[in-house]
């Protein structure tokens, strides 16, 4: 059976699997896999601090894969912002044709994209701000669920209602995001209305994926679906992590109301950086995990697990035949 979507057709990939941005981890290697293997790869640009480090990384992508990736631009809240014009501009001088945004409308930025003939993808975690992300004229949104890794928004919205009120209230194709890590919950989103589904957590436990080793089997080995925490909620930044170690600093200091100062340096970017240059211990950095890490128990090849998660898929699809 061939699973062809909107998606499939508007991005010209052949799986409508979208791999999650992970800033520090969506590299060049990351997302090239992703790519060849039939789905799209996605490349984190807050992972460069210059426009042209970016550069260097979208080069060294085109080295690895003649598919179609994206580069991602997360408008969060953060503790160091990047020049969003300024990756924008080396993303069109170098050819990109798919731009994602998270964190907020990308409003400012949309004109730039069209301009360059982009296809924009948005994500977003509610329906409202999916139609806000319409109606300036990007092509597809990711719709978050609260089951997903990273910045989940203060709405609370499980992936299950989220997709299809989506589905219902846009007319541009939705991407259903948040604990989709098997065939299982591929197909269920495919069978809520989503064109495609964004896959973040499941990534993350990958070979391709640049952590240590260590901390992807710590995470296979130990870690459950209530083993993730949803920090920075005093801060209005709600964001799920794992619960490690060092997010249990957090847990306490938020909960004795301490102040965003004393918390930043647990959170800070240069600590989860540090899996992908040699860090072995999970307890020594925020992570953003998602609920579905509960389901992941290997960390396989990006081949084997876009295979795997395509037949299971399909046998789901064909369960009542
Ligand atoms: C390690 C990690 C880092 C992430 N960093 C970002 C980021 O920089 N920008 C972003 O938009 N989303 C980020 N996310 C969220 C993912 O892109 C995606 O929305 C989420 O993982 C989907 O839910 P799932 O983990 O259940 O698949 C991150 C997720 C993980 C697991």
């Amino acid at each position: 059976m061939q699973i062809k979507t909107k998606v499939t057709e508007m991005l010209g990939i052949e799986y409508p699997i979208i791999q999650g941005c992970m800033q520090w981890f969506a590299t060049a290697d990351l997302a090239s896999a992703v790519s060849n293997a039939g789905g799209l790869g996605v490349i984190s640009s807050a992972s460069f601090a210059s426009a042209e480090d970016l550069r260097t990384e979208i080069k060294r992508c085109k080295t690895l894969t003649s598919k179609p990736f994206a580069v991602n631009i997360s408008l969060f809240p953060s503790l160091n912002a990047v020049g969003y014009h300024e990756h924008i501009k080396v993303c069109a001088e170098e050819g990109v044709k798919i731009m994602e945004t998270a964190g907020r409308a990308p409003t400012e930025y949309i004109e730039e994209m069209k301009a360059a003939g982009m296809t924009v993808i948005h994500k977003c975690v509610a329906v409202k701000h999916a139609l806000k992300a319409q109606s300036i004229g990007c092509d597809m949104v990711v719709i978050d669920g609260y089951e997903a890794a990273g910045h989940i928004g203060a709405f609370n919205t499980g992936t299950m209602v989220l997709t299809p009120s989506a589905v219902d209230a846009l007319s541009i194709p939705v991407i259903t995001a948040g604990g989709v890590c098997d065939g299982r919950s591929m197909a269920a989103a495919l069978m809520l209305g989503a064109e495609g589904v964004y896959v973040g957590t499941r990534f993350f436990m990958t070979e391709e994926c640049p952590a240590s080793s260590e901390v992807k089997q710590t995470l296979a080995d130990k870690y459950g679906e209530l083993d993730t925490y949803i920090g920075l909620h005093p801060y209005k930044n709600d964001t799920r992590f794992v619960l490690n170690g060092l997010m249990k600093d957090v847990v306490a200091l938020e909960a004795a109301g301490e102040p965003f100062e004393k918390v930043a340096p647990y959170v800070a970017g240069y600590r989860t950086r540090k899996f992908t240059q040699g860090g072995t211990d999970l307890d020594e950095g925020s992570l953003c995990i998602g609920e579905d890490i509960g389901l992941i128990k290997d960390v396989p090849t990006v081949k084997e697990l876009i295979e795997r998660m395509m037949d299971q898929c399909r046998s789901q699809l064909n369960r009542f035949n």
